[in-house]
């Protein structure tokens, strides 16, 4: 496959042509990572929405597969459409749809029916109603047949909240060990309220609670996603949902947060220091514009994570061809308590090792004010800086600049306000749309020992930023000449002390 037009991500997931957006169905089911994924088979804006699918076996390396739920009545005629769910696989065959011994992977996701109809399960839906459905497949994730007797499975919205039944979606399941019941959870997204909901079989749900609003509630809340992580020596429970728009301070468009508390397997609480009292603040999954609709693997021991890199803000005008739109890489989820509080802590996943070459550092136990260049170092890389404050205002690396650095991202810490930005005001392409050219900031505090650390992995189209442990992470897109494979490390106002500074090119996943 061609993947060298300009902009293509080279070890980001993009689809060879189209429109995609959500990651949806994230499960990893012997020996394979399924990505399945929000997307138009007719064109690169949104529309005519399907179940794309990608597979991997090490989260790395992405095969494109057929499409997995193709829009019903598509080209001409779509009656229903299959919006953002997710995946479970049916181990002791609870829902009823295994045949020969062969596990069912059974998926929930939102049907949108752009008009009112009859469907053959005999129930009646409303224009522009979105309900969940069931689909399953017998031959692990390559093939669906849509559960057409009985979908959808959750016809409307629950009481006292039926007038919803046009914003009512994205439904993300999993088995809860403890209540030996499978959790759904839904959005209301535009009163900002989250139903779950439990089942024995997959197919009949009863309502079990609703959540919010709380924090951010900008636009609708959209996507989503309950897991459990260890802190210490207890598991604490991770709602993350997306928000559209309404996103971090700054931003325009899109954005993910996240609370941290308890579930009993009907009812998500939050922990105190997680609520923000006035909606005045938020958990930011992600302080940057491009990365939305974050999903979580079903099948897995550790959490892993994939955000689509984009934002409805521009989505369908980025200035690539013929596909639009890139995954985020997947991270590694974990809970650490940092200055007190519980938080979110992401990774870029470790098998990311696997293509990248070898390491190229230096080290300067004084950097003066100024600039050191690196030289042309390419446009695909693994960066790691550290460096502590002496009496600088702001240090860090400039990244995809041309030779005369006139086009350049320019991604540092401002020991000031101490926030990480990412400037991408002169980052190359950014007409076609008026927000895009900005700079952003996340907040991070030095570590104990006052050093900063930052990594930084940079593909054709697309920065992030893990700050500190990776309790802040900062992800954007740009849209660079093909010449800017150069990077400069800068001090501004001064100099900084024990710099040291990890380079590794990341090669190409598609050739
Ligand atoms: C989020 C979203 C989801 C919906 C899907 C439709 O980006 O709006 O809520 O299921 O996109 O494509």
């Amino acid at each position: 496959i061609n993947y060298t037009q300009p902009y293509r991500p080279q070890f980001h997931f993009s689809p060879t042509k189209n429109w995609m957006n959500d990651p949806a169905g994230l499960i990893y089911h012997n020996g394979n990572y399924h990505l399945y994924f929000q997307y138009n088979p007719g064109g690169i804006e949104w529309g005519n929405m399907s179940w794309g699918h990608a597979t991997s076996d090490d989260l790395t390396h992405w095969q494109e597969q057929p499409v997995a739920l193709l829009a019903r009545g598509f080209p001409d005629n779509v009656t229903e459409m299959f919006f953002t769910g997710s995946a479970v696989a049916d181990e002791q065959n609870t829902s009823g749809f295994g045949a020969g011994g062969k596990t069912p992977l059974v998926a929930l996701y939102t049907s949108y029916y752009p008009i009112a109809q009859t469907l053959p399960s005999g129930k009646e839906v409303k224009t522009n109603q979105q309900s969940q459905s069931l689909a399953y497949s017998l031959d692990d994730g390559t093939t669906w047949t849509t559960y057409d007797a009985g979908n959808p499975v959750i016809h409307n919205p629950p009481s006292p909240y039926e007038e919803e039944y046009q914003n009512f979606r994205d439904p993300f399941v999993f088995w809860h060990a403890e209540t030996r019941k499978w959790i759904m959870v839904s959005t209301l997204a535009g009163i900002h309220k989250l139903a779950l909901w439990t089942s024995d079989n997959l197919k009949d749900w009863s309502h079990a609670s609703f959540f919010g609003p709380f924090n951010a509630v900008g636009g609708v809340w959209e996507c989503p996603n309950l897991f459990p992580l260890d802190l210490d020596s207890s598991t604490k429970w991770v709602m993350v949902m997306g928000l559209n728009p309404g996103g971090p301070p700054g931003t325009v468009g899109s954005g993910t947060q996240y609370f941290i508390g308890d579930f009993d397997g009907t009812t998500f609480v939050p922990d105190e220091d997680s609520v923000y009292e006035g909606n005045k603040s938020a958990n930011w999954m992600d302080w940057g514009p491009d990365f939305y609709a974050a999903a979580s693997y079903n099948g897995l021991d550790e959490r892993m994570a994939v955000g689509w890199m984009n934002n409805w803000q521009y989505g369908e005008k980025i200035p690539t061809y013929p596909w639009r739109s890139a995954m985020s890489t997947p991270r590694q989820l974990s809970l650490k308590t940092i200055g007190g509080k519980p938080t979110l802590i992401q990774r870029p996943h470790a098998q990311i090792q696997s293509i990248e070459g070898k390491d190229h550092s230096s080290s300067w136990k004084f950097f003066e004010e100024g600039t050191q260049d690196l030289g042309s170092v390419g446009k695909t890389l693994d960066i790691e800086l550290s460096f502590s404050a002496s009496n600088a205002t702001d240090f860090g690396i400039i990244v995809q600049a041309t030779p005369d650095f006139k086009e350049q991202t320019k991604i540092g810490y401002n020991f000031t306000s101490q926030m990480i930005f990412v400037d991408r005001r002169n980052s190359g392409e950014s007409s076609f749309d008026g927000t895009f050219a900005s700079i952003y900031h996340a907040p991070l505090a030095p570590s104990y020992d006052g050093t900063v650390h930052l990594r930084i992995l940079v593909d054709w189209s697309s920065v992030e930023v893990f700050g500190g442990q990776g309790e802040t992470t900062l992800t954007a897109q740009i849209f660079p000449d093909r010449s800017a494979t150069f990077a400069r490390l800068f001090s501004n106002g001064g100099g900084v002390e024990d710099v040291k500074v990890d380079m590794k090119r990341v090669s190409s996943i598609w050739n």
